[in-house]
C-alpha cells in the first residue's frame, strides 16, 4: 500500500477516535450531572405528546430535560404560534439541539441551558417531562408550588405517585413502548 494512503487511513481512524471519545466524555458528564441518561423520546410517541398537552396560539410549553430538542421542534412545528422553551443543562444534548437550530431555526422555539430544578415555571401552561422516576416526586412538588391553575403535564412513562393522571395513553410501536401520563393543575 502506497505510504500515503496509510498516514490518511491512519489520520481518519485518530479523527474518529478523538471523536468518539469527545463523544463518550461528554455523554457521561450529562449522567454524572442529571443521573438521567440522554435518551431521545421515538418519533412514534410525539404526535400523542402534542395530542395530550393540546397547545394553542397562546401557550407556553416546556420540555424539561430537553435533551437534542426533538419534542420541542416536533411541539414548534405543529403548533406555529405557541412558544416552545427546551431546558436543558448536559452539553452532549445542547450540541445536538444547537446543530439542529442551525439545520432548522424555528422562531418559536427557545432553548435555555439550566438546571430544571432551579427554572422558574409560572408562566408555563403547559410541561413535558421524560426524565427518572426519582425526578417525579421533586418535580410534583415543584409543580404544585409554581405552575398557574389548569396547566397541563405529560410525563413520558414515569407517573407522579402522589398525582392522579387526567389520561393515560400507551404509544407502542414496533420493540417501543411508552406511556403518556397527563395531569391538570
Ligand atoms: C430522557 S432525556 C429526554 C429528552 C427529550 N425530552 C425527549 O423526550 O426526547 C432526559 C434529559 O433531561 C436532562 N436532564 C435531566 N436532569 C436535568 C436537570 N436537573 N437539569 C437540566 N437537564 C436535565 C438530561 O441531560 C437528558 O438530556
Amino acid at each position: 500500500m502506497h505510504p500515503l494512503l496509510i498516514i490518511i487511513i491512519l489520520g481518519a481512524l485518530l479523527i474518529l477516535t478523538i471523536g468518539l471519545g469527545i463523544f463518550i466524555i461528554l455523554a457521561m458528564v450529562g449522567m454524572m450531572l442529571y443521573r438521567s441518561p440522554f435518551l431521545p423520546l421515538p418519533l412514534s410517541a410525539l404526535n400523542r405528546v402534542n395530542e395530550l398537552l393540546t397547545l394553542s396560539d397562546t401557550s407556553i410549553a416546556y420540555d424539561l430535560g430537553s435533551g437534542s430538542g426533538r419534542v420541542v421542534r416536533h411541539l414548534a412545528r405543529q403548533n406555529k404560534n405557541a412558544r416552545v422553551v427546551g431546558i436543558e443543562g448536559a452539553p452532549l444534548p445542547r450540541a445536538f439541539t444547537f446543530f439542529w437550530s442551525v439545520v432548522e431555526p424555528l422562531p418559536n422555539t427557545e432553548y435555555l441551558a439550566q438546571n430544571i430544578l432551579t427554572t422558574p415555571l409560572n408562566d408555563a401552561t403547559h410541561v413535558f417531562v421524560y426524565l427518572f422516576p426519582y425526578m417525579m416526586p421533586i418535580l410534583s412538588k415543584k409543580f404544585g408550588e409554581e405552575l398557574q391553575p389548569d396547566t397541563i403535564v405529560v410525563s413520558c412513562d414515569f407517573r407522579m405517585a402522589d398525582r392522579t393522571p387526567t389520561r393515560t395513553l400507551e404509544c407502542i410501536e414496533g420493540s417501543s413502548k411508552h406511556t403518556l401520563y397527563q395531569y391538570t393543575f
